[in-house]
């Protein structure tokens, strides 16, 4: 069963909703209580700075703002959002193909770190920053090989992809900015992977990134204190009760640290899919139900257009069903039979969940997707069809 707050929220937008519900609901106070976890449980030179790619949701930001160290932004257009929503928050800026305007932006906001993705980049951000009159601290977001460490179904690096600079090109990289008076290097950026599901995995991973800093600062006896170890801390969409263990995961990046002899660098993690994924729901209302060649589909209001994380995942998404508080009568009911969710698009690929099973469900219940708060209304293709948008929910009280 969902928890009280979302069925109540639900039947009291079903109260309202002369159309059907059809809404994003968010779960502020759960947003705060996990991100403070997150914060509490890291060691002492670690940070947690928020990836708004994940959700820029105004509320959702202005929620993390008292608990996060800063949030990072991967275009011009989320750092100016950034900007407006957070003038006090550090911010950094990161991602491949950015445009000049986007550098000089970052510049011209001040913010804390630019995270420079190639050669051309470097010399790009130096006559930027010269035309400007200002300096600019930078980390080189690297990418390198990872062995057997093993990788998740989304690799940003350990293999040829858009992103960071080959770990070859190091020492290019590294006599290029001896030539770049307006730009300090301060560190590295290392985001290799995203959904990562195993804290064992993860922690490999950071002692790879560790020994990589450390040899890097010997080999090229460099200053340099700051490492950005990305985000990457998967959901588990097919069972959401296994939640990654990130408190335990934290107690042995310590003792990682300690190892690595890492207690002077300042770590900073960016995640996004872990800190706000599991405050969202997106709830739909049942329109039909319907058998079509042998099989069941329960159509509702809403979609993929709404929320594409199932399709860009390929997945079948986690639901619960809610019952209507006054059922509607002589409607399509379906009891104990498998049926597949779909939305109001006219595309096969509007799917939710495929084949699930259904123990009651009548047309004028309501389907709620859980972990509906990262990747989800942001990434999806809104204006489909011209088909109205969800109401959003920000729920501020327990
Ligand atoms: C550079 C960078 N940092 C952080 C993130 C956030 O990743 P996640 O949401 O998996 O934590 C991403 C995601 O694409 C990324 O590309």
């Amino acid at each position: 069963m969902p928890q009280h707050n979302i069925t109540e929220a639900v039947q009291q937008l079903a109260k309202r909703s002369e159309q059907g519900v059809c809404a994003y609901i968010y779960d502020l106070p759960s947003l705060s209580q996990h991100a403070s976890m997150m914060v509490d449980a890291l060691p002492p030179n670690c940070q947690l700075f928020y990836a708004a790619k994940a959700n820029p949701k105004a509320e959702v930001l202005q929620s993390l703002a008292p608990i996060v160290d800063g949030f990072e932004a991967a275009s011009g257009g989320e750092l100016s959002w950034l900007k407006e929503q957070l003038p006090e928050q550090d911010l950094i800026f990161g991602g491949p193909g950015k445009l000049d305007s986007e550098i000089e932006l970052a510049i011209h906001y001040g913010i804390e770190l630019l995270h420079v993705e190639s050669l051309y980049e470097i010399r790009r951000v130096q006559s930027i920053a010269e035309r400007l009159g200002s300096k600019v601290n930078i980390l080189l977001r690297m990418n390198i090989p990872i062995g057997n460490i093993g990788t998740t179904k989304l690799a940003m690096g350990g293999k040829a992809t858009p992103f960071g600079i080959d770990s070859a090109q190091l020492p290019d990289a590294l006599s290029l900015l001896k030539n770049c008076p307006n730009i300090i290097l301060k560190g590295f950026h290392f985001h290799l992977m995203s959904h990562q599901l195993c804290r064992h995995k993860h922690l490999r991973l950071m002692s790879l990134y560790f020994a990589t800093f450390k040899r890097w600062q010997a080999e090229y006896a460099l200053t340099v204190e700051q490492l950005n170890v990305g985000g990457g801390i998967g959901i588990n969409y097919q069972n959401p009760a296994e939640v990654f263990e990130w408190r335990a995961f934290c107690d042995e990046l310590e003792t990682l640290i300690t190892l690595n002899k890492m207690q002077n660098t300042q770590i900073r993690f960016e995640c996004g899919r872990f800190v706000s994924a599991g405050c969202g729901y997106y709830c739909m209302e049942v329109i039909d139900i319907k058998q079509n060649h042998g099989e069941y589909f329960v159509v509702a209001k809403g979609g993929t257009h709404h929320f594409r994380t199932p399709a860009a995942q390929n997945h079948d998404h986690p639901f619960e069903v809610i019952k209507r508080r006054t059922p509607l009568l002589d409607v399509p009911t379906l009891k104990n039979k498998k049926a597949t969710l779909v939305g109001q698009l006219c595309t096969p690929k509007d799917i939710l969940a495929k084949s699930q099973l259904l123990t009651d469900i009548a047309v004028g219940d309501y389907l709620l997707f859980g972990q509906a708060g990262a990747y989800a209304w942001n990434i999806s293709h809104q204006n489909f069809l011209m088909h109205s948008k969800p109401d959003m929910v920000f729920l501020r009280q327990r």
